[in-house]
């Protein structure tokens, strides 16, 4: 019985679970049987790290530091609620052999499908046009008056599983695909119909720009003040992808220059430090610098009118969201019975 019991014991784990809301508390409650489960609400933080944790799991509003690994000696497993992995310090994981496993496909169409509705919002005006009615009834068919889609380029960064279901919607209303891809895929710019262009020509021919690539060091600030100045005059941009791959400072100055008609931002260069209660944040004189950076950046973004800034929210159905859910439960499932799922795979000699 001793024996059955100390393997019994061995395979259950510490884990702790951030930004984790009641809906989902429950579901990995009763996915996770037989482990000692720990749920904070809040992203994490330094803290509220416990030296005990096994596994953790986070989303998109936490970030994990390497003092924050320091501080979890046993910790084995990060398993992100997300596609994206850029909020984990993964050279340093990799080093300590502790494994970030992934969500990398619960909603390309959902996420593809928001990215419309931005473009859509932008271009036919429907904001303005729904306020129009509601604030005195009087419209300006001038000043409503957008664009059509149809014939219009765009210019898709990043063909991954995203990317390619986006494109497919945009030949659905008729437009013209070009693409900029770090890895070109012919079959699929054969399957889908686009063309693969180098990013300046890219940014010369677009009417549209939308980015579908991952925060690395080759895409951080790919549009940057060089990118916006290679563009055509009201040119529309998109990004559900991660706010760092739009250098702010550069856009809000195409803004001023009246280069850009429209951006829709799911997501903005300093989305995590609003989030975060500022208080925590103001011990420290670089991070309150940065903060005060971003919010200034952020408000300016959200007076303009030409553009519409959402919360993150671009993955947030409740089918992608089921499917975050049982993937990150599975992920964990595994990796007690040994199997890595989903992790990702990192080279340490690019770590330079
Ligand atoms: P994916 O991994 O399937 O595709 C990414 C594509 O970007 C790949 O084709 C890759 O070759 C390309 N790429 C990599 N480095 C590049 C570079 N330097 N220049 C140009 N292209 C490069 O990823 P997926 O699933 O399509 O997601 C894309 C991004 O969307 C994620 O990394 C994540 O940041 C973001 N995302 C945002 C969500 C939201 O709620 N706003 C939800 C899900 C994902």
């Amino acid at each position: 019985i001793q024996c059955i019991l100390l393997i019994y014991y061995s395979t259950m784990a510490n884990i702790h679970i951030y930004d984790s809301s009641d809906e989902e508390r429950g579901i990995l409650e009763h996915g996770l049987t037989g482990h000692f489960l720990t749920f904070y609400p809040a992203p994490i933080t330094i803290g509220i790290v416990s030296p005990d944790a096994e596994i953790i799991s986070i989303f998109v509003s936490s970030t994990v530091t390497i003092e924050m690994l320091d501080k979890m000696p046993n910790l084995k497993l990060i398993a992100c609620r997300s596609a994206g992995y850029n909020n984990v310090p993964i050279y340093e994981a990799e080093k300590r052999g502790i494994h970030i496993v992934v969500v990398p496909s619960y909603g390309e169409s959902t996420v593809a499908e928001y990215t419309f509705s931005l473009l859509l919002l932008l271009t036919r005006k429907i904001n303005e046009s729904v306020k129009a009615i509601k604030e005195n009834m009087f419209f300006d068919p001038v000043k409503l008056r957008g664009i059509d889609l149809f014939g219009k380029k765009i210019g898709v960064i990043g063909t991954g599983r995203i990317g390619k279901r986006l494109i497919s919607i945009a030949k659905g209303f008729g437009m013209d695909v070009i693409a900029y891809d770090a890895y070109e895929n012919e079959t699929a710019a054969h399957m889908f119909g686009f063309t693969y262009v180098s990013k300046e020509e890219l940014f010369k021919q677009s009417d549209i720009i939308s980015l579908h690539a991952p925060l690395t060091d080759g895409t951080r600030h790919i549009l940057n003040e060089e990118a916006f100045s290679l563009m055509k005059d009201s040119v529309y941009i998109i990004n559900t992808a991660r706010g760092e791959l739009i250098d702010t400072g550069a856009l809000l100055v195409a803004l001023n220059n009246n280069k850009i008609a429209g951006v829709g931002l799911d997501v903005v260069e300093g989305e995590e430090f609003i989030k975060e209660n500022p208080v925590d944040v103001k011990e420290n004189v670089e991070e309150s610098a940065k903060l005060l950076r971003y919010s200034s950046n952020i408000s300016l973004l959200i007076k303009d009118d030409r553009v519409l800034l959402t919360p993150h929210v671009a993955y947030n159905t409740h089918e992608a969201v089921a499917r975050i859910i049982e993937t990150t439960i599975q992920n964990i499932r595994d990796y007690g019975n040994g199997v890595i799922t989903n992790k990702v795979t990192v080279d340490l000699t690019q770590n330079t």
